[in-house]
Order: structure tokens, then C-alpha cells, then sequence
């Protein structure tokens, strides 16, 4: 049977039609917030790439978490741009660094809020790579992974509800798994970026962490955005060294990605809709090109029915207002 017996038009004929065939839904419960904390108090710098996000210190840091936990946004993904940089990545260490304060004071002020720590060394680097570089200027990967796991130790001492490595080397799920087991943290999950890709649209969010590479780029340690079976390899061993969630990133243009990566795991899987793909939405919208509510939600419904249980995304607060009853 076919037209005229068949009609697809007759369950589009109102919106309570619609309501109800509808096959994937948005809540605020999926959406996660990133944060991006600067020293000082009383700092709201705006971030001018990305219209509307400001670099906050903590005090107004914590304004801001409780204004989105007010909006209904469950989880935050917190970025620190401390002023001391070196080689080391010394702040990230310091148990009264920039983020591990932050962590706290936002554990202290919203403590139903969840805080996911960004792990990586790229914030606190004189030299911005997520890693370790070596004097012939190669990222090295095996003191890196030790590095990260003690960042990751001191953001789960500071109170992080989760902590969310970003720096793509090898093997650190399994190295800040061990760390945080042996040292009392067992029960910490580890979100991990497990198939994050070299892309153009970290643009934007490369000026508000202040973590651009001062040489080369990333693309020895982040996916080569043409591949997708190394995709399912990468998340696959991610969740075979103990990772609790995993994340594609970006979102948007890995669509077909976030769908492989739901079939072939168990684990939430979640999807970062990044800074570029913020920016490029709010610079149509500020032309009055493109009506920013609704592109804003397809782009997220899109998502979530590529197969994304959760969505770190810059618009949350202002997506969960929307989507209030
Ligand atoms: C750093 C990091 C980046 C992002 C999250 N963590 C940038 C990068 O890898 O260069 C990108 C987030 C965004 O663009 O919104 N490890």
C-alpha cells in the first residue's frame, strides 16, 4: 500500500499530534554548563567570541552555578585559566589552586549541583599543550598521564562530583583510575573525552580558557576528524580502563559518530556542543539571520536523536528557561 492510503501528513495535523508521536525529547536533565573561572574577584570579563559567556572569578563564579541550578541545569563542566603557568602545570596540582578553589567554593554554595573538573594541562602550561613536552618539542605521553592523574586526585580531594579528562593521551583513564582508587576516591567517576577530535570550532573557547598552543597544533594527541572506526576504538578502550561516561566532541558536525558510539556502548554517552558551534549560531542571530531559539534547539534535538544521552553545551541555563513548563 501507498499514497493515498498512506499519509505521514495525518499525525503532523496539530501540535498535540506532534507532542505525542514525537520521538526524542529535550530536558534540562541532559544538559550540562560550562564554566570558564579567571583570578580576581568581581571579574565578569566577557568573552568576545562568544557573545552573552564571561571569564568569572570564583565569587562570581558561584553566582552564576546558582543562577543555572535555579534554571534547572543539573551538572557543571568547570575550565581554569589560572595566571601562573609553567611547565608543570603547577595550579592544576595545587590543592589551593584556581580550580581546586572554585571546585570547592561551588560545592559549598550549590551542593546538589553536580561539578564535573575538566582535566588537562593545557590551562596551566606556559606552552598551552595538553601534555608534557619533551626539548625536541613532541608531547610526551607517559609523565603526562602521571601528571594528569595527580590534577585529577587534587580536583576529586577539592569536592569535583566528577572529574572529565580532556588531553587525549593514551592510557590516562586507566592512570587517574588507579590514582583515585588508591587514594580514597574509589567512588569518583571519570568522564572521559574519548573520541575529541582536531577541530577549527575550539576557536572561541581557546580565548576564554587561554589555552591556545603557543607552537604547533594538537593533532599529534586529537583525532583526525576523517576517521570513525578509530572513534569506537578509542571510546572502546576508554571504557575498558574504567570510564563512566564517555564524550564525543564536537557535536554537531560528528553526528554520525555519537551514533556509532551509542550502538557499540553501555555507558551514557555524551556530547560536547563546542564553543565554535556557539559562536557561529549567536553571530547569525546578532544579524538577524537566523531565528537563535530555534536553531538552538534543532541543533540539540539533533543531537540527542544522533543518539546523546547528555549535552554540555553553552546555551543550557538559557535552554532549560526555554523549556520551562
Ligand atoms: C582543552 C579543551 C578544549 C576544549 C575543551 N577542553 C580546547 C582544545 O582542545 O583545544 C574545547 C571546548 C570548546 O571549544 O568549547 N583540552
Amino acid at each position: 500500500m501507498g499514497f493515498p492510503q498512506v499519509r505521514p501528513r495525518r499525525t503532523r495535523a496539530s501540535d498535540t499530534w506532534r507532542r505525542l508521536v514525537r520521538e526524542t525529547h529535550l530536558t534540562p536533565d541532559a544538559l550540562v554548563y560550562p564554566l570558564f573561572v579567571v583570578p580576581g574577584r568581581g571579574v565578569r570579563r566577557a568573552v568576545t567570541s562568544m557573545p552573552g559567556i564571561a571569564q568569572l572569578s570564583v565569587d562570581e563564579a558561584v553566582k552564576e552555578a546558582r543562577a543555572a541550578a535555579a534554571a534547572g541545569v543539573p551538572a557543571l563542566l568547570l575550565f581554569a585559566a589560572p595566571d601562573r603557568k609553567d611547565a608543570r602545570a603547577s595550579d592544576a596540582l595545587d590543592a589551593h589552586g584556581l580550580a581546586a578553589t572554585a571546585i570547592a567554593a561551588i560545592k559549598e554554595a550549590c551542593p546538589q549541583l553536580l561539578v564535573w573538573a575538566d582535566v588537562c594541562l593545557c590551562g596551566a602550561t606556559d606552552h598551552g599543550h595538553c601534555g608534557h613536552v619533551t626539548p625536541t618539542g613532541t608531547i610526551d605521553n607517559d609523565s603526562s598521564i602521571e601528571t594528569l592523574a595527580q590534577v585529577a586526585l587534587n580536583y576529586a580531594r577539592a569536592g569535583a562530583d566528577a572529574v572529565a579528562p580532556s588531553d587525549m593521551m593514551d592510557g590516562r583513564v586507566a592512570a587517574i583510575r588507579a590514582q583515585l582508587d588508591a587514594r580514597g576516591h574509589a567512588h569518583t567517576p571519570i568522564v572521559a573525552y574519548a573520541a575529541k577530535y582536531a577541530s577549527a570550532f575550539y576557536g572561541p573557547f581557546r580565548e576564554a580558557a587561554e589555552s591556545a598552543p603557543a607552537f604547533g597544533d594538537r593533532r599529534s594527541y586529537q583525532m583526525d576528524p576523517a576517521n570513525a572506526r578509530e572513534a569506537l576504538r578509542e571510546v572502546r578502550s576508554d571504557v575498558e580502563e574504567g570510564a563512566d561516561l564517555v564524550m564525543v566532541k564536537p557535536a554537531g558536525p560528528y553526528l554520525d559518530i555519537i551514533r556509532q558510539v551509542r550502538d557499540a556502548v553501555h555507558v551514557p554517552v555524551v556530547a560536547y556542543q563546542v564553543s565554535g558551534e556557539f559562536s557561529l549560531i549567536k553571530a547569525a542571530a546578532e544579524r538577524g539571520w537566523i531565528d537563535e531559539r530555534a536553531a538552538v534547539l534543532e541543533t540539540l534535538i539533533g543531537i540527542r536523536r544522533a543518539g546523546a544521552d547528555l549535552i554540555i553545551s553553552y546555551f543550557a541555563p538559557q535552554v532549560a528557561q526555554w523549556l520551562r513548563p
